[in-house]
């Protein structure tokens, strides 16, 4: 399979490619919520049109296959759009970037969802390595890490840009996973 496919599974989310009609769903469920962007390179979205701009330039790197391949994660259940994952390929690696709305929190849904898109990129020959960064004070997105089984690797100094928690440069712990592992 090549990776990143544009949808998959688990036992409770489906993971889909956005439509532009899902930014102001997006909107109200996680792109609004301050909580979720404390760690996050942007500001938690103040109208409707921000997100659908940002659905856009996502639908555009699906539709060219480059850059940041955004997913939706779905809940099976009922279709609640709980959050968002993301991932980016260069070479024979992947990062993969998440968040999910501060009300979805502590069910494991992030968890379930990032072990799929690992297992997804070892489907494709080609990647040999997922990786995840955060800053060092994000302990759920770390957890998130160490429960899929990826590995922490070290502190990448000021590396982080995280402007809503700090306007100078953030140190980072990286994880990551290798096929093999
Ligand atoms: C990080 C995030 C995706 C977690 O998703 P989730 O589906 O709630 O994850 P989980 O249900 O596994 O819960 C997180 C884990 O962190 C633990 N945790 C919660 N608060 C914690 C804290 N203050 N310190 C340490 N661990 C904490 C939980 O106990 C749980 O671990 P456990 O199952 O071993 O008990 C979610 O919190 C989020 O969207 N955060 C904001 C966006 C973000 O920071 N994204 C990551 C950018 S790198």
């Amino acid at each position: 399979m090549e990776f990143p496919p544009e949808e998959l599974e688990t036992a409770r989310l489906v993971l889909r490619r956005p439509n532009i009609e899902d930014a102001e769903a997006a909107f109200q469920s996680y792109a609004s919520d301050p909580k979720i962007t404390r760690y996050l390179t942007w500001a938690a979205h103040t109208s409707p049109a921000q997100t659908r701009e940002h659905f856009q330039q996502a639908i555009d790197a699906w539709d060219l296959r480059m850059g940041h391949r955004m997913w939706l994660i779905e809940r099976r259940a009922d279709g609640a759009l709980l959050g968002t994952i993301g991932c980016t390929v260069h070479f024979h690696r992947a990062e993969i970037g998440f968040a999910l709305g501060s009300q979805f929190w502590g069910e494991g849904y992030m968890p379930e969802a990032m072990k799929r898109v690992c297992e997804a990129a070892f489907e494709d020959d080609r990647i040999a390595r997922v990786q995840a960064l955060c800053d060092e004070e994000n302990a759920r997105s770390s957890r998130v890490m160490q429960k899929v089984g990826l590995r922490y690797e070290g502190r990448l100094r000021q590396y982080g840009h995280h402007p809503n928690r700090s306007d100078t440069p953030r140190d980072c712990a990286m994880y990551a996973i290798v096929r093999g592992d």
